[in-house]
C-alpha cells in the first residue's frame, strides 16, 4: 500500500503531538515530535551554560548533541533521548517552556534539527508535528494539517498535562507562556509558524481526541488510496 507523509503544524498546546501519535499508531507509521528536538537542544544549552547569542558557542555545542527517539509501541510512547539519556521528563518543564522559542529561532539550531528531521523522509510512512513541517521540512507532504483551538481550551489542556506529570503551575503562568511562544514562533525571521498554502485547517476546540482522530484518519486514507 502507498505510504505518505503527514504533517501537523499549529500553535502551542493544540494537541498536535497527541493527534500525530494516535494517527501514526493507527496507520503503523513513524511518529516524530519535532518540538521535542528543540526542547532537548534548549535543555542542553541551559545545563551547559551555553550563551546562545554567541554563534560560535552554539555551533560547537551542537556538535556535542546527539538526538534520537525511543519508541514503545505497546505503551504508545515516544521518548526523547539526548546523548544517550532519556530527557523526556525535563524537556516538558516550565524552565524549557520559557526558553525554547528563543532557542528555536536560532538559524544554526534549525539547520541542525531540520537536517535530522528530513532524513526521516527517505522512507515514507511518517507523521511529524511542529511549526514548519508542512512549509519547510516536508513541503512535498501529501497531507498537511494546520491545527488550531480556542486559547482558553489550550490553557486548560496544558494545565492538565502538567498536572498529570506532577508539575503544579497556575493557569495565568501557562496563559502567558503560550501567548509568548505563539508570538515568538509566528514572528521569528527563519521558518515562522505559517499555514502552508495546501494545508487543511482543523479547529479542534469542540472535538474529542477520538472524533478528531477519526476525521483525520479519513483524510489520510483518502490520500493513501488516491
Ligand atoms: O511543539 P512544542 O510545544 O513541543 O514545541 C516547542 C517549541 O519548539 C515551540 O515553542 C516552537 C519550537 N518548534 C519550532 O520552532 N519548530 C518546530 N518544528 C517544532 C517546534
Amino acid at each position: 500500500m502507498k505510504k505518505i507523509i503527514i504533517t501537523i503544524d499549529g500553535y502551542s498546546s493544540c494537541g498536535k503531538s497527541t493527534l500525530a501519535k494516535h494517527l501514526a499508531r493507527e496507520l503503523n507509521y513513524v511518529f516524530v515530535d519535532s518540538g521535542a528536538m528543540y526542547r532537548a537542544v534548549t535543555l542542553y544549552f541551559l545545563n551547559n551554560n551555553i550563551n546562545w547569542n554567541d554563534t560560535e558557542e552554539v555551533v560547537v555545542a551542537l556538535k556535542n548533541i546527539t538526538l534520537a527517539f525511543e519508541y514503545n509501541y505497546e505503551k504508545g510512547t515516544s521518548d526523547m533521548i539526548m546523548n544517550g539519556t532519556n530527557v523526556e521528563s525535563p524537556i516538558r518543564g516550565m524552565a524549557i517552556n520559557d526558553k525554547v522559542s528563543e532557542v528555536a529561532a536560532i538559524k544554526e539550531v534549525r539547520e541542525f534539527t531540520v537536517a535530522q528531521q528530513q532524513r526521516n523522509s527517505i522512507e515514507k510512512g511518517i507523521v511529524m508535528d511542529g511549526r514548519d513541517i508542512g512549509t519547510v521540512v516536508f513541503p512535498q507532504a501529501e497531507l498537511k494539517i494546520f491545527l488550531t483551538a480556542d486559547p482558553e481550551k489550550r490553557v486548560e489542556r496544558r494545565y492538565n498535562q502538567l498536572l498529570h506529570t506532577g508539575v503544579q503551575v497556575d493557569r495565568e503562568a501557562i496563559r502567558k507562556n503560550l501567548e509568548m511562544r505563539d508570538y515568538k514562533d509566528t514572528h521569528r525571521e527563519i521558518s515562522p509558524l505559517r499555514k502552508a498554502k495546501d494545508a487543511v485547517v482543523l479547529d479542534n476546540t469542540d472535538l474529542t481526541a477520538k472524533e478528531q482522530l477519526e476525521l483525520v484518519l479519513g483524510w489520510a486514507k483518502e490520500k493513501i488510496s488516491s
